[in-house]
């Protein structure tokens, strides 16, 4: 009797073990439950499509869909679908119905996840057309498996074990981001080993592309531009030498032979000491042209990142409009300018870059950087949507009124012949994959936006809340409005109004606005973005300063040149100003800078205590791992908060106001 006890406490602990660790986070949104076979015999699922993608749709409906017949049509004179999907429905149920096999699964996601947040279907009608045709996820991912600027573990891709060996990871990255829309993947960092192009790793490379190609997911990479010297054996780079030419057409040709519908080459060059171009006299124009001509016959394209900047006496924020812009209708229709959505580095906040809508013939896409870089890195709850709806939404005025960045980059203004959108991963090995729970959200919501621009953070927070954590609407309610909180805490507690790149050297986790390197480049230190002195603060980018205003369309120009009239939330992006400048709030700015990092921390303070309350709603092991992530985050915004005030302190010359919870 003792021992059946005893055997019935273990297996109870078993289970509980097992048990706990299906709910950790390696599920993502993706918690689908399997129909019972009594469900399944109520309903049909009928497709006439033997294509993998449809068959890979209808597998995911068969294991999941519970609520009526379904026929999944491909009509391939639906040319307004593109990779979208209808539903519609039919005497018999619902029909969804696709131009091409991909719409189908992007089709079947959504269905599945209609189901999970509990539609009805009775009369349901909906029509999807994603908003940008390529969305791309870019991983900055080492051949060694170290990640650049990655919180998340090693890279997912274990080369040392490729081809050979495959991981089930591949494929769950896959389905992951096929659920969500995202259709590309550029494999390795665009601070790119010349050997990714090497035939040994061609053949890896090519049996990711096999796995991904069933969830309609094309993989790109980025290419060294000095490839054809390093691992060609020429003599140089030149884009403008037959050779060089030569060498790439049959290294392509090579990559197409193995990965036949291969995306396309994702480049850095000339920029933080990559090789480009440049190194021969030549232009960006010229080294992507070379490439995009070779790409060409394939249907391959070029991303050219727009990343570039040297440490002349010109302003940091000014050099990638004007290296480019002199160089608009030079570039082939398949190349694409690939542009950070603000002109410095993925800081908490900037304006939008003023390249997007000022060349006027060239295809151009924006870069959104996943990976918290400059955001806490992975220990730090930041919901990101509200970022990058911030500069999609931006009015660039390029083609009048209305000319967002969302609407110049995705085709509706201007014609291009691809649109697309990256996000630098923040994904890895770990087990939940983004190593904070809530950094899920962020790749969740890239993937969302890159679908439909048109979405609101809001909508997306609700809806990722629910299909990874609960349904409860008290926790939805409540986590969704801190999710939205969070961009604007974390822009308190580390740079607020305008403050940008004051972070620690290199890593750029925790501040070092006194940073000060002499052997180092000025435009890597801090001050020289907050030139803090006796008189004030903040980078004077009006006329009378480096004239970066004037590289941005009216009214622009004057709302921020004009100290009145300038977002305060940029105000020290563009201006330098006084401490006792007065503010809206009536604060002069010395008391407003000490408020608003005072602010960030009781934020998070507060962030505390409502990710406490939700323990009821939430499985104890994610429960866990979110409350000692937020403690660290608690204690770092304590820690800019004091550093920065302290530090500025030395250059206002004002008192902490008692007001505030004051350094110690
Ligand atoms: C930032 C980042 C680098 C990265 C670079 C880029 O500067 O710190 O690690 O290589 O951006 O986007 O190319």
């Amino acid at each position: 009797m003792l021992l059946l006890r005893l055997r019935l406490i273990v297996l109870y602990l078993c289970f509980s073990i097992v048990n706990s660790h299906a709910e950790d986070g390696r599920k993502l949104w993706l918690r689908y439950i399997k129909v019972s076979d009594q469900q399944a015999l109520n309903r049909t699922i009928k497709t006439t499509s033997n294509h993998p993608v449809a068959q890979q749709a209808k597998q995911e409906l068969d294991n999941y869909w519970k609520s009526t017949n379904l026929q999944l049509t491909i009509n391939r004179k639906a040319t307004n679908l593109k990779d979208g999907f209808r539903i519609q429905q039919n005497k018999n149920g619902l029909e969804l119905i696709a131009q091409h096999a991909v719409g189908l699964l992007y089709g079947a996601y959504h269905l599945l996840n209609e189901q999970e947040l509990g539609r009805d279907f009775s009369s349901y009608q909906i029509e999807e057309i994603p908003s940008f045709d390529i969305r791309i996820l870019n991983h900055w991912d080492n051949l060694d498996r170290t990640v650049e600027r990655g919180y998340a573990g090693y890279s997912l891709w274990k080369w040392e074990e490729l081809p050979i060996q495959i991981s089930p990871r591949y494929e769950e990255y896959a389905r992951a981001n096929a659920s969500i829309g995202i259709n590309a993947t550029v494999l390795n960092n665009v601070n790119a080993s010349p050997q990714i192009l090497s035939s040994e790793y061609l053949n890896k490379v090519k049996v990711l592309a096999d796995i991904f190609r069933k969830y309609g997911i094309k993989v790109y990479l980025s290419v060294n531009f000095s490839s054809p010297k390093v691992i060609g054996g020429l003599k140089d780079s030149d884009p403008l030498n037959k050779d060089v030419q030569h060498w790439w057409k049959h290294k392509i040709k090579e990559v197409y032979q193995l990965i036949p519908d291969f995306g396309g080459f994702l480049v850095k060059a000339n920029s933080e000491g990559q090789p480009g171009p440049q190194d021969y006299g030549r232009t960006h124009a010229d080294g992507a042209n070379m490439l995009a001509d070779e790409m060409k016959p394939y249907g391959g394209m070029i991303m050219w990142r727009a990343f570039v900047y040297n440490p002349t006496k010109e302003d940091r924020a000014k050099q990638a409009y004007q290296e480019f812009v002199p160089l608009d209708n030079q570039f082939r229709d398949n190349v694409i300018v690939q542009i950070k959505n603000g002109p410095v580095d993925f800081q908490p906040r900037e304006p939008f870059t003023s390249l997007f809508g000022a060349m006027k013939n060239t295809a151009q896409m924006i870069e959104f950087q996943i990976t918290q870089e400059y955001l806490g890195f992975s220990n730090h709850l930041v919901y990101l949507a509200p970022l990058f709806k911030e500069t999609l939404d931006s009015d660039t005025y390029a083609d009048g009124v209305g000319s967002t960045v969302a609407k110049i980059t995705d085709g509706t203004l201007r014609k291009v012949q691809k649109s697309a959108i990256a996000g630098v991963a923040n994904i890895g090995e770990d087990r939940n994959w983004t190593g904070h729970h809530f950094g899920q959200a962020n790749w969740y919501a890239f993937g969302r936006l890159a679908w439909n621009h048109q979405l609101s953070s809001e909508e997306i927070a609700d809806e990722w809340l629910r299909l990874t954590f609960s349904k409860e609407k008290e926790f939805v309610h409540t986590m969704s409005k801190l999710m939205i909180d969070s961009r604007e805490t974390v822009v308190n507690y580390m740079m607020p109004m305008g403050l940008h790149h004051i972070f620690a050297f290199d890593h750029h986790y925790g501040p070092e606005p006194w940073g000060d390197r002499p052997s180092g480049r000025a435009d890597w230190m801090p001050w020289y973005y907050h030139n803090a002195n006796v008189n004030g603060i903040g980078f004077n980018r009006t006329i009378s300063g480096s004239n970066a205003v004037g590289q941005y369309n009216e009214p622009l120009r004057t709302i921020y040149n004009n100290i009145d009239s300038c977002p305060e939330n940029l105000l020290l992006w563009f201006h330098h100003v006084s401490w006792n400048h007065k503010m809206k709030s009536q604060r002069t700015l010395w008391d407003e800078l000490c408020f608003y990092y005072d602010q960030g921390v009781q934020e998070v303070r507060e962030f505390q205590r409502t990710w406490d309350q939700m323990e009821k709603y939430v499985d104890a092991e994610r429960f866990n791992a979110v409350q000692s992530k937020l403690k660290i985050q608690s204690k770092d915004a304590v820690w800019w908060k004091d550093a920065c005030l302290l530090y500025f302190q030395t250059f206002s010359r004002q008192p902490i106001p008692y007001s505030i919870e004051r350094p110690i």
